[in-house]
């Protein structure tokens, strides 16, 4: 074979390497204490299988406690070593207080803290664009970024105790911006900058706490399905979307081997939000190529 050839099967190797060699040992979440928040449906829900799966002790969170119970059910008989929900609204202080407080009293401590949750979701029916409704997005701000940095804030004594990690699950549109969205691209970006800061005046203090955040693109979730509804792109999501299972897996790799940042699928957003930083007209431009909605 020529010499290309050989070059081009050894960089395939390495960059394949690189993907999934990540040093990921399942047994170290064995007996890990974890909370995941927003578990009802979607990536959340997979991930308390997962982590039940793989022996974890778990607490999880959503709104509805019947539905709750029932993920629950369903983890114990996957082998979590506990499985504990606790029913609340992260846009609540004093439900993340007793979240927080519930792993502390059964657990006697914390490993991962999973912040997953989504709450008062995408405005119903869009797309829309900017309308000045203030009362909307100061309670979308509140459940999708004040609520992460209180968790993880009430969190950190336990996870400073433990060398613990931080995930934050967030979004291509924490990276990139688009038409109709504004109000969560706000919020998601606003969890990089925190999140990002926090990182590093943890290393300054030589604390080993790792935040992992997770840039995801499209996953076949309610949430997301309805995301691209209000962007327009609807038809586009339904044949791209990946399943919310193996995203669940991905996000709990990249918080178990201390990523910092976790881009998911990789060739959806990475290049994207690459893109953003290189070339932004040319995002801005294909935003352009859209309708204004009457
Ligand atoms: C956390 O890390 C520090 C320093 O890296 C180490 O001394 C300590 O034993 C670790 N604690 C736990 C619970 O692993």
């Amino acid at each position: 074979m020529a010499g290309r050839t050989w070059l081009a099967i050894l960089l395939a190797a390495v960059v394949i390497c690189y993907i999934y060699f990540d040093g990921y040992d399942p047994e170290s979440l064995r007996g890990a204490r974890v909370i995941v928040t927003g578990c009802s449906t979607g990536i959340g829900e997979q991930m308390a299988y997962h982590y039940a799966r793989l022996g974890a002790k778990v607490i999880i969170t959503a709104r509805r406690e019947a539905r709750l119970k029932e993920v629950v059910a369903k983890m114990k008989d996957l082998g979590a070593q506990e499985a504990i929900y606790v029913a609340g609204d992260m846009g609540k202080a004093e439900d993340c207080e007793r979240t927080i407080q519930t792993a502390k009293e059964k657990f006697g401590g914390l490993d991962i803290l999973m912040l997953n949750h989504m709450g008062s979701s995408f405005k119903k029916g869009g797309p829309f664009l900017w309308d000045g409704d203030m009362a909307f997005i100061e309670d979308f701000t509140n459940i999708n970024y004040l609520s992460y940095v209180r968790l993880a804030s009430l969190a950190l004594p336990m996870l400073e105790q433990s060398n613990g990690s931080v995930v934050v699950v967030s979004s291509g549109l924490g990276k990139v911006t688009s038409t109709f969205v504004s109000y969560y691209s706000g919020a998601k970006f606003a969890l990089d900058g925190f999140f990002g800061s926090l990182r590093q005046e943890l290393q300054l203090k030589k604390v080993d706490v790792s935040i992992t955040l997770v840039v995801l693109g499209m996953v076949d979730t309610e949430q997301s399905m309805n995301s691209a509804k209000v962007m327009g792109l609807l038809d586009v999501a339904k044949m791209i979307a990946y399943s919310a299972e193996d995203a669940a897996m991905a996000i709990i790799r990249g918080g178990a081997t201390r990523q910092r940042e976790l881009y998911y699928p990789w060739m959806m957003v990475w290049p994207l939000t690459k893109l953003r930083a290189v070339f932004p007209e040319l995002l801005d431009w294909l935003e352009l190529q859209k309708t204004v909605p009457k």
